[in-house]
């Protein structure tokens, strides 16, 4: 029998109500999201109101100035006095420039070599570990950090401190909001290591800018006369022209913008910073989850084996985001509204939300509504791309999904092609919202 978890929630103490949800949201989703869907599809707790249905959430974050990202501001720099990450911001002047200037510089001409590079990590890991892994930090954490020294430029530091930085402000911004309902104690100590690692980040980046402005200004000036003679040479007898060394902070340091466009130097820090931040905790989960999903599911693991053997990595990488609908990295995005709003007018489940109200869009339960998905609970790789939310959706859909979409099948799909691959331990979160510990094993 299907279990009615309305008729418990509706039965609970008013204390007790949003506890339940978030409990079912975290061990249970899949069937209390469809009971939801189907009976409550929008659901006003004491804590925060839950959106279920695709419409109304494709609705609500349509509309940035309205369903606010507020709750992001204390958590990414925002004061009085600093402008603070552009994902902080809400469809202004700064978000818009910004992330456009960022989507240009994360040119995916490049992603072909991406995961080339990915590739050629991902199996110098596992090679060097003799048939025996705990992934998570030494595998799906290390590989995105070693993406991030290489291809977005934040090199010169131990990987172990870009872990650091990445896992507290992940951990702050997106797991220790009021409906994480985290004790005080918990709380302070999260702002706390947050605040050590933004201050150890701050220092690193500026150091970072210095010696990358010193090889783009000076050295690029001096080798840059040489090679194109040199070039001029290779060409006439019709060999490949040797070119800088390339990544996504020298990039930006080379790219020189009129002072109208308004991004100078310490935004180019800001933004440098924030590709780490994005890429390590998420891509580190997003890669774990679906490892042990296909683990558990033994004729699973028969079809994500055979498409890692292909050349042509699109049959892998399909079942690889079929597998994130079923354990994305977050079940919901939150947003907070700026004024009263009624979502879904002039149906049955109109409801006015007052201004302040923190909603939490129910993605997951988005990408398994029959408006979007035909039999939603089966598993089919061949589905439409553009109903997925594992990157966002709209204004702030996520600035790194192509490279997530080269580097976390990639990932997967070098685990899949060692032979007789095993869980020696079941995955272990420690208490917290990130996988910590997945030892594997194989020949
Ligand atoms: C690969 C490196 C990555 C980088 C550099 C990155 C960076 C970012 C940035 C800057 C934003 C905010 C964009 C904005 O506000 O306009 C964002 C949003 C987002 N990213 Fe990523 N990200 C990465 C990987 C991932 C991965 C692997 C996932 C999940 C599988 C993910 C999920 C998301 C989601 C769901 C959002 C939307 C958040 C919201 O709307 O509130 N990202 N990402």
């Amino acid at each position: 029998m299907t279990k009615d978890y309305l008729k418990e929630y509706d039965a609970a103490a008013e204390a007790d109500k949003y506890p339940l949800v978030q409990k079912w949201m975290k061990t249970e989703p899949l069937p209390f999201f469809k009971q939801l869907r189907a009976e409550r599809p929008v659901l006003v707790t004491p804590e925060c109101t839950l959106l279920a249905l695709f419409t109304d959430i494709r609705d609500c974050l349509q509309m940035p100035k309205i369903f606010t990202v507020d709750l992001y501001k204390p958590k990414m720099g925002v004061t009085d006095t600093d402008e603070g990450y552009l994902m902080a911001h809400d469809d202004d002047a700064l978000h818009y420039r910004e992330k456009s200037i960022m989507q240009g510089m994360l040119n995916r001409d490049d992603l072909p070599r991406v995961r080339e590079g990915i590739r050629k990590s991902a199996q110098k890991i596992l090679d060097d570990a003799n048939g025996r892994l705990d992934i998570v930090d030494n595998y799906t954490r290390m590989v995105p950090a070693l993406m991030v020294q290489e291809y977005f430029g934040l090199d010169g530091i131990d990987p172990k401190k870009l872990l650091k930085w990445s896992f507290w402000n992940q951990y702050n911004t997106f797991h220790n909001q009021p409906f994480d309902l985290n004790s005080k104690e918990k709380y302070d100590h999260i702002v706390s290591e947050h605040g050590k690692c933004s201050v150890e980040l701050v220092d690193y980046i500026t150091v970072l800018m210095v010696r990358k402005i010193l090889t783009v200004k000076i050295k690029d000036r001096i080798l840059g006369t040489g090679l194109k003679v040199l070039n001029v040479l290779r060409a006439i007898c019709k060999k490949d022209p040797v070119v800088l060394k390339d990544d996504i902070v020298k990039r930006m340091l080379r790219t020189s913008f009129a002072e109208q466009v308004d991004f100078p130097l310490t935004r180019i820090g800001t933004n440098a910073g924030g590709l780490l931040i994005g890429s390590v905790e998420t891509t580190s989960q997003a890669v774990a989850q679906v490892i042990q999903y296909f683990i558990d599911r033994p004729e699973l693991l028969v079809k994500a084996k055979a498409a890692s053997r292909q050349e042509d990595t699109a049959a892998i990488d399909a079942l690889v985001w079929e597998a994130l609908r079923f354990v994305p990295i977050s079940p919901y995005m939150f947003r907070q509204t700026s004024e009263d709003y009624t979502i879904a007018k002039g149906t049955d489940r109109e409801t006015a939300i007052p201004k302040g109200t923190n909603v939490l869009t129910l993605t997951q339960s988005a990408m398994f509504d029959t408006y979007a998905y035909d039999n939603p609970d089966d598993f089919n790789p061949d589905r439409n791309w553009y109903h997925n939310f594992n990157y966002g959706f709209a204004s702030h859909d996520c600035l790194g999904k192509y490279v997530g979409m080269a580097m976390i099948p990639e990932m997967v799909r070098q685990i899949m092609l060692r032979d007789d691959l095993k869980a020696v331990l079941d995955m272990d979160y420690e208490d917290g919202p990130f996988p910590e510990k997945y030892e594997l094993s194989w020949k």
